[in-house]
């Protein structure tokens, strides 16, 4: 069934709020504060929707996080059961920095259509439209992946680009695309951000990889159905706690690769409203006591890719 498209529109409302309640919070060093403005929004707004739903992906658990825990139930009660994943702030440090790259995002979809799984590490990697889905894979490679890759976009090797988030645990991926003469794009935070920059060939990126949060994954891989683009997680449970809870989700098989018509079956909604400014769209700007907010929405069902432009009234 497809997403009723009255729900855009709130879930657009939505990001933006919560990107403009971050706002104040620009370059203050104070990441938890910023995240706990953007949570307090997203639930409040979430609340006033005629809609069952059900966090599938938010911000934590119930027992350590205040607002928007998986399992938490939001909405009237009144319509659709749907499944929603969020992520207020995404990228905290750069909030508190006040660099680039801060967003808002949500994903929604029917009942039981996304993926729901206790906050983890991901292993990850997303590809372009039109790369045969047998072609790239977590346990292949680098060079293989690129060179499947360069064979299907009739590129040369060497003039592919990759994209991983700058961490230690990523020094093989590197020092191997390095020994292929391959450019990285080194991100200091934000992957859903990251892997999304294989969905237009301005980004110029060819491949993004590594592991970073699952959460992330989840909602990126949504935005990446709509695009027609490629997408694999393999999440990483590697405490016992971590392992009893996947459990008690019904994941048993902790080695599974998912397919991204695994993690997002059916119709989905994406929202990604821009803070600062970044790869995807412009931050928040002020003008004349108005915010010019940017925001990224794709509907699958639409076939509906777009940034739409809002400009909201701050009341002083
Ligand atoms: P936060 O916004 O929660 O700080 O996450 C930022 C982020 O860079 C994500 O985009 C990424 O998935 C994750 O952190 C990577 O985790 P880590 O910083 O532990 O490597």
């Amino acid at each position: 069934m497809d997403i009723d498209k009255v729900f855009q529109d709130q879930l657009i409302k939505i990001t933006q709020e919560a990107a403009i309640s971050v706002y104040p919070h620009l370059g203050k060093n104070n990441k938890n504060i910023a995240d706990e403005a953007a949570t307090n929004s997203m639930r409040n707004n979430l609340n006033k929707m005629n809609i069952k739903g059900n966090i599938v992906i938010g911000e934590g658990e119930m027992d350590e996080a205040p607002m928007l825990f998986i399992g938490e139930k939001v909405g009237t009660n009144k319509g659709p059961e749907l499944d929603i994943a969020v992520d207020p702030l995404e990228g905290t440090n750069f909030a508190a920095k006040n660099l680039p790259g801060a967003i808002s995002v949500i994903a929604m979809s029917n009942k039981n259509d996304l993926f729901s799984a206790p906050e983890s590490y991901m292993e990850k990697i997303s590809y372009p439209k039109g790369i045969d889905h047998n072609a790239i894979d977590l346990d292949f490679s680098l060079k293989k992946n690129l060179s499947n890759l360069a064979d299907a976009k009739n590129k040369k090797l060497e003039n592919l680009r990759i994209c991983v988030l700058d961490r230690p645990r990523h020094k093989k991926i590197i020092d191997e695309a390095k020994s292929l003469n391959i450019d990285v794009k080194l991100i200091s935070d934000g992957d859903v951000s990251g892997a999304l920059l294989v969905t237009d060939e301005k980004y110029n990126v060819d491949l993004f990889l590594g592991t970073g949060g699952g959460p992330e994954g989840v909602l990126a891989a949504s935005a990446l159905d709509t695009y027609g683009c490629g997408f694999q997680g393999r999440f990483i449970f590697d405490t016992d706690e971590l392992k009893k809870r996947a459990n008690e989700m019904g994941i048993y098989d902790f080695d599974k690769k998912y397919k991204l018509d695994e993690i997002v079956k059916g119709d989905s909604l994406f929202c990604a409203t821009g803070i600062t400014q970044g790869d995807l769209m412009n931050g928040l700007e002020m003008k004349n006591n108005k915010m010019v907010v940017k925001t990224l929405i794709t509907h699958k069902s639409q076939n509906m890719k777009k940034i739409v432009t809002g400009e909201i009234d701050i009341k002083k």
